[in-house]
């Protein structure tokens, strides 16, 4: 295997370890995870979301991998190289080199806030301010189409930037300065919480089961975010994996890389409500928590700007780890397909997501009344597009690929590797080929809103 620049290997598995998580670690371990697990039930909601992950996240997740490892190449490539050109099956890693990319357009828009609150943090601008003058820095910022595009360009020159550096010298390194400092931020803002005086709400609200509230709804939920925390379904992992040696314990490494994920999302939300709730403030939802709940809470801290600064730069971390695999596959496929070098396809595919994303950053803004299609605007449609059909669909389409149309001898020499778990193969076998394959389909089929 040529090992150059355009194609390396992980140096470690360390590095892989670091590289995947921080592909998987990303806004929705921040935000999302722990507001919907109080919405839903607390523990109750997070044991089924804990089984979610392990019976159809962790197999998809290893399926992707062996996929991108047995063929050595990226998401199109690998299975080319399994089932040959003119497969249909090629369409699946099409639809990941798709998804990823239009993934990467508009996570940048939001993860550029994140860049401007770093600065807004560190300047002091949210100390002693009133909770409505907080609300209307973070309105001003979106509203103004000039802010929202700069830090959208330089989020994405940030991502391009490691992404030119290649496997090693890029992604691999650069996941070894994020995903620690990352850690290392997010314990410091944990014990913070742990003792504020909201703590015991906050781990209340995380954790009391409450199994009255967990409707079927909640149920796919979780399984829904299961799957996007664990970025599946976009090629990543599958391009991610065409860089492992041979001999690497993907059964190991998965679980890893799982059990990161689920710490990073169980440690964020014991950060964020204590601290919420000792200010008396309600957790809402999405961007409002992240950019206007977190400043409001740190404002009336002692330390509270520093502790701002540490959450933005945290958060701008999680989404950098998280947006060089999204740009990562694109550029192997035109690196492996097409023949390209790392630097022009790099350059190539971040310009285009920077132009394609444009319209989800008008849509804060001057194209705010813009609804091109089922009342929603450019940012909302690409979410919904990406987040509830492209990425389900995909691994969707992994598993059936994975538990009924791999050839099985090729398949579970692939898996062996050089360990010799004997009950591995049988049941990662029928979790691919049952239990994933029909919570994915109902996941969908609720999403289409075939159930309301
Ligand atoms: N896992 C990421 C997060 O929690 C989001 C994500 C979903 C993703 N699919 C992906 C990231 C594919 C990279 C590639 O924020």
């Amino acid at each position: 295997m040529a090992d150059n620049l355009s194609r390396g290997h992980w140096t470690s598995r360390f590095g892989f370890i670091l590289a995947a998580a921080g592909s998987a670690i990303g806004l929705g371990n921040v935000w999302k995870f722990p507001y919907i697990t109080g919405q839903n039930g607390g523990g109750a909601f997070v044991l089924v979301y804990l089984i979610c992950i392990v019976l159809v996240g962790l197999p998809i997740m290893m399926a992707e991998f062996l996929i991108g490892r047995h063929g050595q190449r990226d998401a199109v490539g690998s299975f080319a190289a399994l089932e040959g050109r003119r497969s249909p099956w090629v369409l699946v890693g099409w639809g990941g080199v798709a998804a990823s990319f239009i993934l990467l357009s508009f996570y940048a828009v939001v993860a550029g806030w994140s860049f401007d609150y770093v600065v807004k943090a560190s300047l002091g601008t949210f100390a002693g301010r009133t909770p409505d003058e907080i609300n209307a820095i973070f309105d001003t910022l979106v509203s103004s189409a000039g802010q929202v595009i700069f830090w959208q360009a330089l989020f994405i020159v940030a991502t391009v930037a490691i992404v030119l550096g290649g496997i090693r010298g890029g992604i691999e390194r650069y996941s070894k300065i994020l995903m620690p400092v990352l850690f290392a931020l997010l314990v410091l803002l944990f014990v913070r919480g742990m003792l504020s005086p909201g703590a015991r709400q906050g781990l209340e609200f995380m954790f009391r089961p409450d199994f009255g509230s967990l409707t079927p709804k909640s149920i796919l939920d979780a399984l829904g975010h299961a799957f996007f925390t664990l970025s599946i379904g976009a090629g990543t992992m599958i391009t991610y994996g065409s860089y492992l040696e041979k001999d690497s314990d993907l059964f190991s490494l998965s679980l890893r890389i799982t059990i990161l994920d689920t710490v990073v999302a169980l440690l964020a939300g014991l950060a964020i409500f204590p601290v919420v709730f000792a200010a008396g403030l309600e957790p809402g939802a999405g961007p409002g928590l992240v950019f206007q709940t977190i400043p409001i809470v740190f404002s009336s801290l002692p330390f509270g700007s520093l502790l701002a600064v540490v959450f933005f730069v945290l958060l701008s971390f999680a989404a950098l780890s998280s947006s060089i695999s999204m740009l990562e596959v694109s550029v192997a496929y035109l690196v492996d397909e097409k023949g390209w070098g790392r630097r022009r396809a790099t350059m190539l595919i971040g310009g285009a997501a920077f132009l394609v994303g444009l319209p989800s950053a008008l849509s804060f803004n001057l194209w705010s009344d813009v609804t091109p299609l089922f009342d929603m605007t450019f940012f909302a449609l690409f979410d919904v597009l990406v987040s509830s059909y492209l990425l389900p669909i995909g691994g969707f389409l992994v598993a059936l690929y994975a538990g009924w149309f791999w050839k099985k001898e090729e398949e579970k020499a692939e898996l062996a590797g050089r360990t010799g778990r004997r009950w591995l193969y049988p049941v990662w076998h029928f979790l691919l080929r049952f239990v994933a394959p029909i919570s994915v389909l109902v996941i969908i089929l609720n999403k289409a809103g075939l159930f309301e």
